[in-house]
């Protein structure tokens, strides 16, 4: 994507988390003078030049915005160099101001669990349940994934659980690249200070956050996939249904079934 497309992608999802619904120009916009003629001919009518520069308000808008996004990301990532415990970056994430989401949700949802745990579960965000009692997986998908999780021979306080983002979307929305991008960097810190050995992506929001595709996860379900920190470490990936899609599509149980059954002989 060329710089000016992402700019504009940024500025418009910036837009639409805000809440904006429609826009105006810098300049008051006559009618009139905008009308468009009626083409009584039959030839095409001309369009405007394809890349038609942005006014220059516009542009500004569009750069500072997207550049605030830049410089969010930049400012996780460089936050996060310095986190050398869970306890360090749970408090550098509750801390963070450079997420839109923060202001609308209740809680930040760090990650919970077994900070030793050889596997580890990622999900996507907090619902309503999670922002309310500030843990990760406590509503329907969470008592589904408590059960999932045994049948697969473990328990809940065997295993680390954590979101690709700590604050819920409004109205459980699915995340903004943007949003996603912001928040990756104290995601990828957690699996390095978790250290775990298998990493387990529940949906495919968590998937092509952290692998880095846009492949559905009926694709990506069914192998091994491999994930690579910061420092080189490979860590076998397991990208499997989100249990909220179970809940919504019982048939197809059977599927993450086997993928759990697989996690379980890979850890026996
Ligand atoms: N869905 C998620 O992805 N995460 C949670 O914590 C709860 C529901």
């Amino acid at each position: 994507m060329n710089e000016e497309k992402l700019d504009l992608k940024y500025l418009l999802e910036w837009y639409l988390t805000a809440g904006v619904d429609e826009t105006t120009g810098d300049e008051p916009f006559s009618a009139e003078k905008a009308a468009v003629p009626v083409n009584l001919s039959r030839e095409a009518p001309k369009l405007p030049p394809k890349s038609q520069p942005a006014e220059s308000g516009e542009r500004r808008a569009i750069t500072e915005l997207a550049q605030a996004t830049i410089d969010a990301c930049k400012n996780a990532r460089s936050l996060c160099e310095n986190a050398r415990t869970l306890e360090e970056l749970k408090t550098l994430v509750e801390n963070f101001d450079g997420c839109a989401l923060k202001l609308t949700a209740t809680r930040t949802v760090f990650g919970g669990g077994n900070p030793s745990a050889r596997v580890m579960l990622i999900g996507e965000a907090p619902g309503a349940d999670e922002d309310r009692i500030g843990i990760p997986f406590v509503g329907r998908s969470g008592n589904l994934l408590d059960k999932i999780i045994s049948a697969a021979g473990m328990k809940r306080e065997d295993v680390y659980i954590t979101n690709v983002l700590p604050w819920r979307p409004p109205g459980n929305r699915t995340p903004t690249t943007s949003e996603v991008a912001i928040c990756l960097p104290f995601l990828k810190r957690q699996i390095e200070l978790i250290s775990p050995e298998v990493l387990v992506l529940l949906g495919g929001s968590a998937a092509n956050a952290l692998l880095e595709n846009e492949e559905p996860i009926s694709k990506m379900r069914g192998k091994w996939l491999e994930y690579k920190t910061s420092s080189n470490q490979v860590i076998p990936v397991m990208a499997t249904f989100h249990p909220a899609y179970l809940l919504r599509n019982v048939g197809q149980k059977a599927k993450i079934w086997s993928d759990f059954l697989r996690l379980r002989k890979k850890i026996l």
